[in-house]
């Protein structure tokens, strides 16, 4: 346990971390990548090109400094990203690697600021989130479907539109245990690319029947191609194989919710899939309002029947001719309790809207592709 001297420097150090922290985390991501380039085999390089990750590791320490007296408060942020380090194989020996360069990123941005106490009292703070993280982790990997990467056989890959390819995938070695919304994590090592690249996809649909259904959108991001999502369209067949860590994540429609409005933008349909079809099943009241760009692109077309047929209400939206979702989509439901998933561009705006409408956040449950530390409010 950290000394209530070392919390009092901790405590000071958070406006030169809340000035620096996204500098203090990609110094050290370079730096540790330059040490440890075996850590490129599970980090993902768009995340870090474009950012959001290094945000996300500096938004979680900045929270953590934050809530240093109660530590309870960031318990829930944890559980998130200890699901998908579960996922990524993240085992108690990376810990320290991370904690050697987060402190030589401090060092290094800080300079003289960062005297031998700071970091001190920073190297003991590390450790203690880092125990909090492997403790949580570790009951994750007891209660895991399966253990490590296993090979399933790719049974259907259906076009669903012209980016958008669904996947079904089985196995006879594992049981396919999963909640609606949570996520398979597929790892490929995709030709010409010189590391294992890791990714996370939403579980499409609650039905195992045929084995686990994920979606996948072809990523192109300014004329840079996805190297996994090109890979799975362009190079991944109907009898290949693929290796899935086993299912993860806490996004799910909480037992007491009954009255349920489900929102999703483009590929962000998949997790809300899955759970409105769970809903559906339990007899629950489910709205779906979902934008996309066109007829062309609206994927889960035979989903999408199935729902409305056992009485949910599908609302869908083009914002090629009918604009974004705006508060007037969602007239109507103030009772309803919100989940919703899409891209990071998505959900800001919509979640601006639902609050412009009084909606609380605590009534708002989401799920970002991306880093979800990256937009938590803390
Ligand atoms: C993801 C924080 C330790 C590897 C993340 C995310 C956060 C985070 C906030 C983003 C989660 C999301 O997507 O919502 C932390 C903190 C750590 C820690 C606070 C220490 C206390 C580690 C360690 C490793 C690791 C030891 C392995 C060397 C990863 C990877 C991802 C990730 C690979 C996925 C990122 C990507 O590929 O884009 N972590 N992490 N983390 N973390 Fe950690």
């Amino acid at each position: 346990m950290i000394t209530e001297e070392k919390k009092e420097v901790i405590k000071a150090t958070i406006p030169v971390l809340e000035a620096h922290g996204t500098e203090i985390t990609s110094t050290f991501y370079q730096n540790m990548f330059k040490a440890h380039p075996e850590l490129l085999n599970i980090f993902n390089q768009t995340n870090q090109k474009i950012g959001d990750q290094p945000k996300a590791l500096a938004m979680t320490v900045l929270a953590a400094a934050k809530h240093i007296d109660n530590l309870d408060a960031i318990v829930p942020h944890v559980v998130g990203i200890a699901h998908k380090h579960r996922a990524l194989e993240i085992r108690p020996e990376h810990y320290p690697i991370v904690g050697k360069h987060l402190l030589e990123g401090i060092q290094e941005v800080l300079g003289d600021q960062a005297t031998p106490e700071i970091i001190d009292a920073w190297g003991d703070y590390y450790n203690q989130i880092a125990q909090v993280f492997i403790d949580v982790e570790q009951d994750m990997y007891q209660a895991a479907a399966w253990d490590g990467f296993k090979p399933f056989i790719v049974r259907k890959k259906e076009v669903m539109t012209p980016d958008i390819v669904r996947f079904t995938v089985d196995s006879d070695d594992v049981d396919k245990i999963f909640t609606a919304g949570q996520y398979i994590t597929v790892k490929v090592n995709p030709s010409g690319y010189p590391y294992e690249a890791l990714r996370h996809y939403s579980i499409c649909s609650n039905d195992a029947e045929d084995g686990i259904t994920f979606a996948v959108k072809r990523e192109v991001v300014d004329d840079n191609k996805g190297v996994v999502s090109n890979y799975l369209h362009d190079g991944i067949e109907e009898g290949d194989a693929l290796f899935l860590s086993a299912p993860a994540g806490d996004f799910k429609v909480e037992e007491d919710h009954d009255k349920l409005l489900f929102i999703a933008g483009g590929v962000g349909a998949t997790p809300v899939m899955a759970m409105a079809e769970e809903a559906v099943s339990k007899g629950k009241d489910v709205k779906f309002v979902y934008s996309t760009f066109n007829e062309d692109h609206l994927p889960f077309k035979d989903q999408f029947e199935k729902l409305q047929a056992a009485g949910a209400d599908i609302q869908v939206k083009y914002s090629d001719t009918e604009g974004y979702l705006n508060s007037s989509d969602f007239a109507g439901s103030d009772d309803r309790e919100i989940y919703l998933c899409g891209s990071m561009r998505f959900m800001t705006p919509m979640i601006a809207e639902l609050n412009g409408m009084g909606i609380d956040d605590s009534r708002i449950h989401f799920e970002p592709f991306g880093p979800k530390m990256s937009m938590q409010k803390v």
